[in-house]
């Protein structure tokens, strides 16, 4: 029996969650399902809102430092969750990930240089860059039985001197790949060899399903290390993301000079009284709620995939091996991008990612999220059944 309910359904309408309260605005219909942006309908561990309420109750929000036990909590999460061994020398708060790669971008190259991204991929990989005026080259993954793997020949054919940075999306963001410990160290020789520096974010890490384990980039080889920035944070497992508690890690000390006094000259790297709270008490008082939460996801994700294959065998579920969203693959359908969505949008009423916003790959996909109660999963599977069966009848 779950000490924790994650069948509760919690109205977020009205909290100005972008998940339901931008619907109008993103998707023309305020009523929609929502299965999109990336955070879940849980409730967080009773911990973490305790921790905000007792600090709340003080009543004095003054300028703070992070702390000792912050540290310690990350250091100690790190090594339980990815015995990977790290020092608090290394650790620094970053006010998000995605901002986290835009300094680095800013930090370590210039207009004339390039960044590579391997596509279908969490789309600010190829938005934030494109916005700091930096070509975007690309290397697409591969899709192989259903699964994506990295197409380290073709990376090796694509790289010219102008390539400064790979941002990695470890483990990845929509096709759920937890990368093998080859996969990466093949990527850290390659990246290595021409001095691209990587960018790893590893925001999904958490969120890995056993049998498959997530290896932090650095920590596979010496050049993974001496030539990369981790990006991690408690947002997307413990559903905080509002609070913004991200950080890099970064243990080659002329990179992280060079990072932290970037971020430092514009106090980037000051994070605020909750962020540090919140990191701390979940670390700290989470791993419990994790466990439990993953099994509810892991649920949620075999639901879905047994409803598709009964019931929408045109639409097939990538299974993730980490994190709470499912790829699907919807090519069968033989509708255009556009028809498809509509399908989703007018047709189902669902609120889901649209596959091409991913990049080259993402067409014929489109990407669902399963970090909510089951009834709000049968309830989508269920109105996209009769979209589709209308679909067909009436064409
Ligand atoms: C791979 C990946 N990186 C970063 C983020 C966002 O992180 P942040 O809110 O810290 O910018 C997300 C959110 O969906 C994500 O999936």
């Amino acid at each position: 029996m779950s000490k924790y309910n994650f069948d509760e359904i919690i109205e977020r309408k009205g909290t100005n969650a972008l998940k339901t309260d931008a619907l109008a605005k993103r998707y023309g219909n305020p009523d929609l399902i929502p299965l999109w942006v990336a955070d879940m309908d849980f409730k967080s561990p009773a911990a973490i809102t305790e921790a905000i309420i007792e600090r709340a109750k003080h009543g004095i929000f003054g300028y703070t430092e992070p702390g000792q036990k912050y540290f310690d909590a990350i250091i100690n999460w790190v090594d339980r969750q990815h015995n990977w061994n790290i020092q608090q020398e290394w650790i620094t708060f970053v006010p998000g990930i995605v901002k986290g790669i835009a300094f680095v971008i800013d930090c370590f190259s210039s207009t004339e240089h390039q960044v590579i991204i391997q596509p279908p991929v969490y789309h600010p990989f190829r938005i934030v860059p494109t916005l700091h005026h930096r070509i975007v080259n690309d290397n697409p993954l591969k899709l192989e039985a259903g699964q994506y793997k990295m197409d380290l020949e073709g990376l090796k054919k694509l790289i010219n001197p102008a390539c400064r940075i790979l941002i990695l999306c470890n483990p990845h963001n929509p096709g759920g790949r937890v990368w093998t410990r080859r996969e990466l160290s093949d990527i850290a020789d390659i990246c290595h060899e021409h001095n691209i520096l990587v960018i790893s974010d590893e925001i999904h890490s958490d969120l890995a399903f056993a049998p498959h384990k997530h290896v932090p980039f650095a920590s596979v080889s010496e050049k993974a290390a001496m030539n990369s920035i981790t990006f991690m944070a408690p947002s997307k497992t413990f559903n905080i993301a509002g609070v913004v508690s991200s950080y890099s890690i970064i243990s080659n000390k002329e990179l992280r000079d060079k990072f932290n006094c970037y971020l430092a000259s514009s106090e980037l790297d000051e994070g605020h009284i909750f962020a540090y709270l919140a990191a701390q008490a979940a670390y700290d008082h989470g791993d419990e709620w994790l466990i439990e939460a993953k099994d509810y996801i892991r649920e949620n994700i075999h639901f879905a995939d047994e409803y598709l294959k009964a019931n929408i065998p045109q639409i097939k579920a990538m299974i993730p091996e980490a994190s709470f969203l499912i790829w699907l693959d919807c090519r069968e359908l033989n509708l255009s991008q556009k028809e498809l969505v509509s399908l989703f949008v007018d047709d189902a009423k669902l609120a889901l990612n649209d596959g091409a916003m991913f990049g080259a790959g993402g067409e014929g996909f489109m990407r669902m999220n399963v970090g909510t109660p089951l009834a709000n999963i049968q309830r989508a599977l269920d109105n996209l059944k009769k979209a589709v069966e209308a679909k067909q009848t009436h064409g």
